[in-house]
């Protein structure tokens, strides 16, 4: 995407605006986060929070956050003490998870932005987090890995949200096949956007829209993959184990209206074994 070019990610200040937002009106609650709002501060997006779009989005940004730490949760309880948050933004795990060891990964503007953010709101970067500039498309994200000490000795779980659909097939699959080199128990949650030809026409409809507006800021969406065809690439880097769910289901999960899916959006759980 190239996004530092043009400075920090505009598409992570608007995720972020979804968390903040959801943590103070009415929607049914999804993910408690007590940093959204402090740590995007006046950086907000002004976005109308009943316009449908906005609406459906924001109910996705925060399922797709709440299931990430559900999973991340699930892997501490099995003994994983490290999350490599890869895309990261204004993600706030590291905030929200001081006893783990995290390694954030971005585009080094959004980084610098990151660090901003954090020093207005009066959050240092928590002790045990670190954040590494690394360009998905360009710079060898399994080397920074293993001069960051993750590995088979020290597992980490990967969370990565909000980026698939911004790279092409290579660069996606150079990216999971990253974090299968970090060992037999890798396993990451990312979200991926459908291919045009499996929607419905509505789901279609919406991801077009959408489409055109982050286009216009600079992030046009780039690889929208069909469920087996992204099944297949995750296998093919060497995370075989692969779940889907569709983002109604996430809602219905979390006991928020299915009915307000984006429709085009997947959530998955890819693992080594
Ligand atoms: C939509 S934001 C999602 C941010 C965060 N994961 C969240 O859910 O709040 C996309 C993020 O991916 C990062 N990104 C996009 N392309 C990238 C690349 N080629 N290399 C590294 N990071 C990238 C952007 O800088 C941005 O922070």
């Amino acid at each position: 995407m190239g996004s530092d070019e043009r400075g920090p990610s505009f598409t992570a200040r608007v995720v972020a605006t979804y968390r903040a937002r959801h943590q103070v009106i009415g929607d049914v609650p999804i993910f408690r986060d007590p940093f959204a709002g402090p740590l995007l501060g006046d950086d907000v997006v002004p976005l109308d929070d009943d316009n449908r779009y906005v609406v459906r989005a924001r109910h996705f940004i925060v399922a797709r956050a709440r299931a990430a730490d559900d999973l991340l949760r699930a892997a501490v309880a099995r003994g994983v003490r490290r999350c490599v948050v890869l895309g990261a933004g204004l993600d706030t795990t590291a905030l929200r998870h001081p006893e783990l060891d995290v390694l954030e990964i971005d585009l080094a503007e959004t980084q610098a932005w990151k660090r901003e953010r954090l020093a207005v709101a009066g959050l240092a970067v928590p002790p045990r987090c670190r954040l590494v500039p690394v360009d998905f498309t360009r710079d060898d994200l399994a080397a920074v890995l293993a001069r960051e000490g993750v590995g088979p000795a020290a597992p980490a779980f990967f969370i990565w949200l909000g980026v698939s659909y911004y790279l092409d097939a290579a660069a996606v699959r150079a990216t999971l096949a990253a974090v299968a080199a970090t060992g037999p128990d890798a396993a990451v949650v990312f979200d991926a956007y459908r291919a045009l030809e499996e929607l419905a026409d509505d789901a279609r409809d919406r991801l077009l829209a959408i489409g055109a507006r982050v286009r216009d800021v600079g992030e046009p969406f780039i690889g929208l993959f069909g469920r087996a065809e992204l099944a297949a690439l995750a296998a093919s880097a060497g995370l075989p184990a692969v779940d889907i769910e569709s983002d109604a289901d996430l809602l219905a999960r979390y006991g928020a209206d299915p009915g307000l899916a984006l429709g085009f959006a997947d959530l998955v759980h890819a693992r080594a074994r």
